[in-house]
């Protein structure tokens, strides 16, 4: 019978920290994580994608992962995602230019569907992949040091808060985040408003913003 350590398979030991310069700034840090090979997600993606804005924001918003836009353009919530965030930052009271924005996961992880040509769709990325990409967004909190994180959708609320992390029972709340001492809040992710149907789309938006206002609340 095979031992435990020859039935270890490679992804077992997933993870960005070797990549992660230490005493790196921003500028460093997004230089670095374009080399990253911690899991296999930069194997078909075309960039990593980094976080962007202020080193010096006072909310960092987290994403789950770049989707088709982000992966070509290089940069976080440039797609249709990024078009409801923007406008319910503004609603809620939120200047992006006090924001720092950035994703979970930083390859967009996809697949292509037969049914669906050439289109790139997106896969959720598992908890493993979440994992192995944490030292990346644990350097980006530990240098922006905002006074509020919000996580946007379940993937960056289990990154931040573990895998019992729910956003139905958890979201628009002022959550303390033990790693560092600061507040988080946790809502939907802005592309929940893009697959609600009709019927549902205003309401989740406005569910978006009202939880966008408790960050911009914290923050005053
Ligand atoms: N969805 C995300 O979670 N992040 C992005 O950057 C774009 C879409």
């Amino acid at each position: 019978m095979a031992s435990t350590a020859s039935r270890q398979r490679p992804e077992d030991a997933y993870t960005a920290a070797p990549f992660v310069p230490e005493g790196a700034g921003l500028a460093e840090l997004r230089e670095a994580a374009g080399g990253c090979r911690g899991c296999p997600l930069h194997e078909a993606a075309t960039q990593t994608v980094f976080g962007t804005g202020s080193a010096h924001a006072r909310v960092l918003l987290i994403g789950e992962q770049p989707g088709d836009q982000e992966d070509r353009q290089g940069r976080p919530f440039v797609g249709p995602a990024g078009r409801v965030l923007d406008r319910a930052l503004a609603e809620a009271g939120i200047d992006p230019d006090d924001a720092y924005v950035t994703n979970a996961v930083k390859h967009f992880k996809y697949a292509h569907v037969p049914e669906r040509g050439k289109r790139r769709i997106h896969k959720a990325p598992t908890l493993r992949e979440t994992t192995a990409c944490k030292p990346w967004l644990d350097a980006e909190v530990r240098l922006v040091d905002p006074d509020v994180l919000v996580a946007l959708g379940a993937t960056a609320g289990k990154a931040l808060l573990g895998s019992s992390f729910r956003v139905t029972r958890q979201r628009g709340l002022l959550l303390p985040y033990e790693e560092r001492g600061d507040c988080l809040v946790a809502t939907i992710h802005p592309s929940a408003v893009l697959r609600a149907g009709d019927r549902d789309r205003e309401a989740a938006y406005a569910g978006l913003v009202s939880d966008l206002a408790v960050a911009a609340e914290a923050l005053r």
